[in-house]
């Protein structure tokens, strides 16, 4: 186990449902309701760079549990109910659409690489991108004609979706300059309740979204540990604090 020893899981906590890299999900007795708990547990390049990040699984869970209720104040459905402890939280219980998506507001990482556009670069509009959630493919990249012939999502799904990420970036990216951070980019994940509508899950956090310090160009995020940039648990903590003390 990756947990400290003074960690007590919640008394709520039902059978394990999954173990992703980053985080465990758990059932309760409700079957509407699940407790996700976070890990220090970092991964990257799909799992082949493995590492523990001190701290992280708690300052992941606080930055969500900040970041998701103002979503939903400002119209956005998400799964988050509540936080239960450092590590955990109460969350719907949702089936994950498979479906990664990323928008992007600065070119950086996989988009730079494939289209060689130097990291930094702004982008004139956001950019939509689509990727199948498979660790056995590595995430590929898809559009979304492939997801509705694979029987993914329908395309008033995926319609949805979009506009609810397009409205996820256009809330964060000014919360974040207004706490001295640029939003480069970052990853989403939808799920469907019981009655079919579509939610915001997962994360939003230093692992999930890039983040540069908005004066120095300096990398706040899940970067500093896959290219080995060092100041990983300095930065997630920076993040924290930003996110949580407000402007
Ligand atoms: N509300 C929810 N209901 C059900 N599953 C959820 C919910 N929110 C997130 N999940 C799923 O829980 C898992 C979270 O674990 P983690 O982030 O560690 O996964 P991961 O290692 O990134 O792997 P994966 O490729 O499966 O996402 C993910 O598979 C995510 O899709
Ligand atoms: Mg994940």
């Amino acid at each position: 186990m990756t947990q400290p020893a003074h960690f007590q899981p919640h008394p709520d906590l039902g059978e394990l449902r999954y173990e992703g890299k980053a985080k465990r999900v758990y059932a309760t007795a409700d079957p509407a309701v699940y407790i996700v708990e976070y890990k220090d547990d970092a991964t990257a390049f799909n799992g082949v760079k493995k590492a523990q990040i001190g701290g992280k699984g708690a300052i992941n869970n606080a930055i969500t549990a900040a970041i998701y209720p103002q979503l939903e104040a400002a119209g956005i459905p998400t799964h988050f109910i509540e936080k239960l402890s450092e590590r955990e939280q109460r969350v719907k219980a949702v089936e994950i659409v498979p479906v990664e998506v990323i928008v992007r507001n600065v070119a950086a990482g996989s988009f730079s690489k494939r289209l060689n556009i130097e990291e930094g670069t702004p982008l004139p509009r956001p950019v939509v991108e689509y990727c199948y959630k498979s660790d056995a493919l590595g995430d590929p990249l898809i559009n979304t004609d492939t997801a509705v012939s694979l029987g993914w999502a329908t395309e008033t799904e995926l319609a949805r979706i979009r506009e609810l990420a397009l409205q996820v970036r256009d809330f964060l990216t000014p919360f974040f300059l207004a706490r001295g951070i640029k939003l480069i980019d970052f990853k989403l994940e939808f799920g469907k309740l019981a009655d079919g509508s579509i939610v915001l899950a997962d994360e939003i956090s230093p692992d999930t979204c890039r983040f540069w310090d908005a004066e120095t160009n300096e990398k706040m995020d899940k970067d500093r540990f896959r290219r080995d940039l060092g100041g990983v648990e300095d930065a997630y903590a920076e993040m924290l604090k930003r996110v949580t003390q407000g402007v």
